[in-house]
């Protein structure tokens, strides 16, 4: 039976950082459904519920993950840094696009094998092993890494940034979507 993930996004573009964390509910949903499916017994056969929410993860990290970190790193970020209250977070903030890097490799092997996973059925031990790790690292490098963003740089950003630079950071979210900002 597919596995259950996580809430539908609830805001719109015209609240990108609440949007943002939406997204990383997402994040935390896919992510959760990479661990059910790490914990599976060895040799279990996936069944149809399980291949669709492993296609459905995949895709996710895939297609919609990269649209976060630009999110963050492109449209939030970069317009942090051109306020002097930012400096207290710069480390912090270099650290947040350190992790990308970390997670971007880490989605990579995952991705490998997720796909293997599903063109097969089964996995080989030794590749349900690695898959197993790497989720279980993916799992420790996002915890630290949603909490620091949604405890300290998110608010700073909320307090900081003006209403024009939030609409246009909605307005890239909705671009990098193909989507219209207002609707
Ligand atoms: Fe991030
Ligand atoms: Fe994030």
């Amino acid at each position: 039976m597919p596995v259950k993930i996580g809430a539908e996004a609830e805001h719109g573009f015209d609240k990108p950082i609440a949007l943002m964390k939406d997204c990383h509910r997402r994040i935390e949903g896919f992510l959760g459904v990479f661990q059910t499916l790490a914990a599976l017994p060895p040799g279990a056969k996936l069944d149809t519920g399980h291949q669709e929410s492993l296609r459905k993860a995949v895709h996710y990290f895939e297609s919609a993950s990269p649209r976060h970190v630009a999110d963050e790193e492109q449209s939030l970020f970069a317009r942090m840094r051109q306020y002097p209250q930012c400096d207290d977070v710069l480390r912090e903030l270099e650290r947040l696009e350190d992790e990308h890097c970390r997670a971007q490799s880490l989605h990579a092997t995952c991705h490998t094998i997720g796909q293997f996973w599903l063109e097969l059925g089964s996995l080989p031990d030794r590749q349900r092993e690695k898959f197993a790790v790497v989720v279980n690292d993916l799992a420790a490098l996002y915890k630290t890494h949603i909490e620091l963003e949604e405890s300290r740089v998110f608010p700073l950003a909320e307090s900081l940034l003006s209403v024009s630079e939030k609409e246009e950071i909605g307005q890239e979210m909705a671009d990098r979507r193909g989507l219209f900002a207002t609707a």
